[in-house]
């Protein structure tokens, strides 16, 4: 078994390289039970009365804190327990693991010779390692918010309105998620920095598109355009997508957000995404008529096809 250079755990992720199919479909697990966890955590916190929303104390907390309290009370145990099956699946662990200095500010600048930088986008700083894997560092804002994710709101023209929005740790994870879950770019999630809750996470190199190149007919295929009248989103290419039964919408694909793989398919390493709101999709029933056709027969469901141009 191959181990990471940086954190000594096991990986999939060498360089360039695509592992296997079946090795990315245990990595569509791997995100799906870190998601359940957090779920199961969000739940205990919450019921002793924990705020779960900003989630970056719930994500960095340490478990042993309250031992103590877990073996008198039963909900305090199981915050115990679900706190400590979270930590398996995203362990606290350092910048300096990566070659950092202790107290490093700007990642970039100082980030050693075992790390070549690559970009610092909006969220994160990218950086490619000596075998060529990259390894991506999502710093938090200073209010306990870290990346992007959507805010819908209703209008008369439109049943939903989605602005881009401050994300979660639990946005962040269910995005590597949706990535994973397309095909996209293998993706693991290392861990989170103790000290600065940075998210750490490895990704397979892939080759960049020329800039600005037109994505909107090579988008994942399992993307389903929406009719305009249903939607406005101020992003590049919005889709729908079912992720487990339930509409997501998915936007970002870019020619920055995606790259070819070593075999040639174009994959997303980045994207922007959020759960279609129940509540606002209840208050239009052609909506709800339309996502439960797409459901079942995804190109039936196009009442015409659209172009980028009018989403
Ligand atoms: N897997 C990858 N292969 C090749 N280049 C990458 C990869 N991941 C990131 N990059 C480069 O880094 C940039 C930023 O990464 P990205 O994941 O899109 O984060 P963000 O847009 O949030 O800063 C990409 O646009 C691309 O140029
Ligand atoms: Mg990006």
């Amino acid at each position: 078994m191959h181990l990471d250079h940086f954190t000594g755990k096991p990986t999939c992720i060498h360089g360039g390289r695509l592992p296997p199919a079946e090795k990315r479909r245990a990595l569509q697990h791997d995100h799906r039970l870190r998601l359940e966890a957090l779920a199961r955590l969000s739940a205990a916190a919450a019921r002793v009365g924990i705020g779960t929303d900003p989630d970056d104390d719930l994500v960095l907390w340490e478990s042993d804190e309250i031992a103590l309290l877990a073996e008198a009370d039963p909900l305090w145990h199981e915050l115990y327990e679900s706190a400590r099956a979270f930590r398996e699946l995203l362990p606290l662990i350092s910048l300096e693991d990566f070659g950092f200095p202790a107290g490093v500010e700007d990642l970039l600048a100082e980030c050693g010779s075992r790390l070549r930088p690559i970009s610092s986008g909006v969220e994160a700083t990218a950086f490619e390692a000596k075998d060529h894997s990259i390894y991506k560092f999502f710093m938090p804002r200073s209010n306990g918010r870290i990346g992007g994710t959507f805010a819908f709101r209703r209008t008369e023209d439109f049943a939903l309105v989605a602005d881009a929005s401050d994300g979660s740790y639990r946005a962040m994870l269910e995005k590597f998620n949706l990535i994973v879950h397309l095909d996209g770019m293998p993706t693991e999630v290392l861990g989170v920095t103790k000290n600065e809750g940075v998210l750490v996470t490895k990704q397979t190199l892939g080759k960049l598109l020329a800039e600005g190149a037109d994505t909107s007919q090579v988008q994942p295929a399992a993307l389903i355009a929406i009719p305009s009248r249903f939607l406005r989103a101020y992003r590049d290419h919005p889709r729908l997508y079912f992720l487990d039964g339930k509409p997501w919408l998915v936007a970002d694909l870019h020619s920055k957000n995606l790259v070819r793989a070593a075999d040639g398919v174009l994959r997303a390493i980045d994207l922007l995404a959020a759960p279609l709101p129940a509540d606002l999709v209840a208050k239009e029933p052609l909506l709800v008529d339309w996502l439960a056709r797409a459901l079942h027969d995804p190109t039936a469901a196009l009442l015409r096809p659209v172009h980028d141009d009018e989403l």
